[in-house]
């Protein structure tokens, strides 16, 4: 019975890149041969809105230094992102941003020089707010895998679920109202218009309980009303009381269910030596999770997805 390091090893000698143009179907070739608990740790985590998997292979002798941007780490730790997208393929269909990471399936996640006070996963002296990933989008991942190469310094990752709040009930009323757009993060660009982006509601109910779309650091609070800004703040307040930290080891992968939990880091030091925090992390949409359907009539500010997994 083949594990899915010897699966991921073999597949890394065969393509040699995440960029071979077999990779899609070796990735779902294989699909069958993954183990059972491989297979059931990927499930959606349910309320809690996390789940921790452990034990996946690094070999941080072979990494090398951590690079200094996403860019220098495009190509790197093979059969790590081989690991992480046979496991995110066992759960849904991954996808990558055409206007992130040069539209790469598996993104990096490091520590950049002058990013460190930005809002995107290259900052490291700022608090990273909780949010929803990609929360602009109509079409933002269900599950969000984040995999842990190295964390020396057990840079802590936060995490927050909507479903462990609580709210009364008129606050959820007005936090359902599609009132507040939320803008795409600088990661993406700066070339947005703001005053033509649509409302959207941060919480509603789905098919299996309360359902968050959050990301203050984007969303225009000033153009609330005082009753509107109050109900967020409380919202804010319930998932800082709530939140969790995981401070992720080598090997380590965080699932996250983006509908359910917000995702933060706390602040720390960018050393810049080759040993800082180094994350990788995949998308993933669930085919058989619905979301609201106004949110087909959004654009997504015109960011597409890349999708190779999906098949009609
Ligand atoms: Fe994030």
């Amino acid at each position: 019975m083949e594990t899915l390091d010897d699966i991921a090893r073999d597949l890394a000698v065969r393509l040699g890149t995440m960029d071979h143009p077999g990779l899609v179907p070796a990735i779902d070739g294989r699909l069958a041969q993954l183990p059972a608990e491989a297979v059931a740790a990927v499930r959606p985590p349910g309320d809690a809105g996390a789940v921790i998997i452990s034990g996946l292979q690094v070999d941080d002798a072979r990494l090398g230094p951590t690079p200094g941007s996403w860019r220098e780490a495009a190509g790197t730790g093979l059969e790590f992102e081989l690991i992480l997208l046979l496991l995110a393929r066992a759960a849904g269909e991954p996808f990558g941003w055409r206007g992130q990471q040069d539209g790469r399936l598996v993104n990096s996640i490091v520590p950049s020089r002058g990013q460190e006070a930005s809002q995107t996963g290259a900052s490291s002296a700022t608090t990273l707010a909780p949010h929803t990933e990609d929360a602009f989008h109509p079409r933002r991942a269900n599950l969000l895998l984040l995999g842990c190469l190295r964390n020396p310094v057990r840079v802590g990752t936060t995490i927050a679920s909507v479903r462990r709040t609580r709210l009364d009930h008129d606050q959820q009323q007005l936090l359902a109202e599609p009132a507040l757009p939320i803008l795409p993060d600088t990661s993406y660009g700066t070339h947005h218009d703001q005053e033509a982006a649509p409302g959207v509601p941060t919480l509603w109910t789905g098919p299996d309980g309360t359902t968050l779309r959050y990301d203050p650091a984007y969303t225009p609070l000033d153009r609330a009303t005082p009753a509107h800004r109050a109900a967020y703040a409380r919202l804010s307040g319930e998932l800082d009381r709530v939140s969790v930290t995981a401070a992720l080891g080598a090997g380590e992968l965080l699932m996250i269910d983006n509908d359910v939990a917000v995702h933060g880091r706390v602040p720390f030091r960018a050393r810049y030596d080759g040993t800082d925090r180094w994350l990788k992390r995949i998308n993933v949409r669930l085919r058989d999770r619905p979301r609201r359907p106004a949110e087909a009539t959004e654009d997504g500010y015109g960011e597409e997805l890349v999708e190779p997994f999906r098949h009609g």
